[in-house]
C-alpha cells in the first residue's frame, strides 16, 4: 500500500461509535427520535458515500427521512465536476435557510467533492453562515465525532484539511437496495486528466485489500444481492498500491468465483490501463456482465494528448476491436467530452467519425466545463460557447441514432434480465448490458432473473414480455 495511505485503525473506527452512543444518548434523554436527510449529487461514489453517511446516523439513532423539511439533519453530498454541478448545489443550498428557519433544531452539513475545494469551504464560510459543518471525503469517517461537536458545542465545524487519503474498513452501510449493490474497490485517482477535478478533492489511489473486497461480496450474495458493481475512478489500476502482487482482472476471477446467482458489473476503466487480460477475464465468467463502460472523451489524438489520457485514438480503437472480438454481444458505452480548449472543427469530425465506428449503445455526453486549479482552466479557449452548444446537439443526434438503430435490432430477442423494481403499472428490468426494459408481470418476480422477448424500442428504453 502506498505509504502515504492513512489506515483507519479499528481504536480509531471504535472512538468514533463511541460518538455515534453519545448522540443516541443525547436524544435518548431528550426524549426525541431525531431524522435525518441525505442528499446525493454526482456519481456513484457519492451514492456509495451517502450509504456510509446513513449507516453512521443510523447508527446514532436517526431515522432516515425523504426530504428536508422538518429533519433534524441535513446533509448535502456534493459533486465538483462541473460549473452547473456546484450551482444546484448552491441553489439548494439557498434553499436551506426557509427549511431552517422552520425547524430550528435542523442542524446543515456539505460535503462530498465540493467541500474539498478551498474556493466551496471559504464561500461557505462567509456566505451560508446557517451551515453547521462542512467536511471532505477524506473526512467522511469521522462524520460521528463533528456531529457530535455540532450538537454540543456552539461553533461551526470545517473538517476540510487535505490529505493523500486514507482507507476506513467497517463503516456501517444502509444500502439503497437489497438487491443492487455499490462496492467500492478503490479511492482516488492518480491520472490528472487536465480538465478534471476528481484528484484535487479525493486524493490519491488507494486500494482496498482484496480479503475485505471479497468479504464484502460474499456477505452480499447470502443476503440475497443479485448486482455488484465495482467501484473506483479508475478500476484498472487495482492492487497498483498493495503489496499483494494483485491486479483488477485477478480481482474480478475471485469475485466471479463466489457460489450463488449474481451479476457483477464495474467502473470506471480507463482506456490507457484496460488490457486483454481484462477482456479475456471478462469474457471467460458467465457472472461478469458483458458491459463495459470506457471513456473516450475525444476523437483526435491531439485533444487527448492534451487532456493527459495517455492513449491516442488508434489504440483505443485497437482495444475496442479486441474487447468485441472476445465478446461479440457486448455492450459499450462511455464519456465524452466536447468543447475542450482548443478543440477545432476537425477535432470534433474526429469525435464523430470515432462515435460512427465503435457503434456505441449509450453516451455520456458534456460540454467543457473549467476547474479552477486544473491545467485545462488555464488553457485558451476561443471557441464561442454557441459554437460548443451546436457540436453538442450535433454529437447527441448522431448517437442517439445510433442508440435507437442499437435498440430496434433487439426487437424479437430474448434477454436475461434482472427484475428490478417498477414503473407505474409495469415492472422494470436491466438486461445484461445494462439496458432497461419494461414489462407486464407479478411484483413477486422483483428480485429474480427473467427471460424476456423484445417487442419495442425507443432511443433509451426497451419494451417486452415475459417468455417463460
Ligand atoms: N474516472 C472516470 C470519470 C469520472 S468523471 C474516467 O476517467 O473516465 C465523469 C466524466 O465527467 C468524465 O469521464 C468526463 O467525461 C466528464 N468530465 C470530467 N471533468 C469534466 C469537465 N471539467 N468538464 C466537462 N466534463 C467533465
Ligand atoms: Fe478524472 Fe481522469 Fe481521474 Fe477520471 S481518470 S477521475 S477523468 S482525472
Ligand atoms: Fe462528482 Fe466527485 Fe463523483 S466530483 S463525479 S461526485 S468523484
Amino acid at each position: 500500500m502506498s505509504s502515504k495511505t492513512t489506515v483507519i485503525t479499528p481504536d480509531q473506527l471504535a472512538a468514533q461509535f463511541a460518538f455515534c452512543d453519545q448522540i443516541r444518548g443525547f436524544w435518548y434523554e431528550q426524549n426525541i427520535t431525531p431524522t435525518a436527510y441525505v442528499e446525493t449529487y454526482g456519481c456513484q461514489q457519492n451514492e456509495a458515500d451517502s450509504e456510509k453517511l446513513r449507516g453512521y446516523l443510523t447508527q446514532a439513532g436517526y431515522a432516515i427521512v425523504r426530504e428536508a423539511e422538518g429533519a433534524d439533519v441535513v446533509i448535502l453530498n456534493t459533486c465538483a465536476i462541473r460549473e452547473h454541478a456546484e450551482q444546484r448545489v448552491f441553489g439548494n443550498l439557498g434553499a436551506l435557510t426557509h427549511t431552517k428557519r422552520r425547524h430550528s433544531r435542523q442542524k446543515i452539513f456539505l460535503c462530498g467533492c465540493m467541500a474539498g475545494e478551498t474556493k466551496v469551504s471559504d464561500r461557505v464560510y462567509k456566505s451560508f453562515p446557517y451551515v453547521d459543518g462542512v467536511f471532505s471525503t477524506h473526512h467522511l469517517w469521522q462524520f460521528p465525532e463533528i456531529l457530535w461537536n455540532v450538537l454540543t458545542r456552539k461553533k461551526r465545524q470545517f473538517y476540510i484539511e487535505d490529505e493523500p487519503g486514507s482507507i476506513a474498513e467497517g463503516i456501517p452501510q444502509v444500502r439503497d437496495s437489497r438487491l443492487k449493490a455499490w462496492v467500492s474497490i478503490m479511492y482516488g485517482c492518480n491520472n490528472f486528466c487536465t480538465y478534471c477535478i476528481v484528484p484535487y478533492v479525493r486524493g490519491r489511489e488507494r486500494s482496498r485489500k482484496m480479503a475485505d473486497i471479497l468479504a464484502e461480496c460474499r456477505s452480499l450474495v447470502e443476503n440475497g444481492c443479485k448486482e455488484i458493481t465495482l467501484l473506483g475512478q479508475n478500476v484498472n489500476s487495482y492492487g497498483k498500491d498493495l503489496d499483494e502482487n494483485v491486479d483488477f482482472s485477478d480481482l474480478l476471477a475471485q469475485i466471479a468465483s463466489i457460489e450463488g446467482d449474481f451479476l457483477i458489473r464495474f467502473m470506471t476503466s480507463h482506456p490507457r490501463d484496460a488490457s486483454k487480460k481484462l477482456f479475456d477475464t471478462m469474457a471467460k465468467h458467465p457472472k461478469i456482465a458483458k458491459q463495459l463502460h470506457l471513456p473516450f472523451q475525444s476523437g483526435s489524438s491531439r485533444v487527448l494528448k492534451a487532456m493527459n489520457r495517455h492513449y491516442d485514438r488508434e489504440t483505443y480503437l485497437e482495444k475496442v476491436r479486441y474487447a468485441k472480438s472476445v465478446m461479440p454481444d457486448l455492450v459499450l458505452t462511455s464519456d465524452v467530452i466536447v468543447g475542450f480548449p482548443g478543440e477545432t472543427e476537425e477535432e470534433f469530425e474526429e469525435t464523430i467519425s470515432l462515435i460512427e465506428a465503435v457503434h456505441y449503445d449509450a453516451l455520456f455526453t458534456f460540454i467543457f466545463s473549467p476547474r479552477v486549479g486544473t491545467p485545462a482552466a488555464r488553457m485558451e479557449d476561443p471557441t464561442p460557447k454557441e459554437e460548443k452548444n451546436r457540436r453538442f446537439d450535433r454529437l447527441c443526434a448522431v448517437q442517439n441514432q445510433i442508440s435507437e438503430r442499437i435498440h430496434e435490432g433487439y426487437i424479437g430477442k430474448v434477454f436475461r434480465c434482472l427484475v428490478d423494481g417498477t414503473d407505474k403499472d409495469l415492472l422494470t428490468a436491466r438486461t445484461e448490458g445494462g439496458r432497461l426494459v419494461r414489462f407486464e408481470g407479478d411484483p413477486g418476480l422483483i428480485g429474480s432473473f427473467q427471460n424476456i422477448r423484445i417487442t419495442g424500442a425507443t432511443t433509451w428504453s426497451l419494451t417486452g414480455t415475459l417468455e417463460n
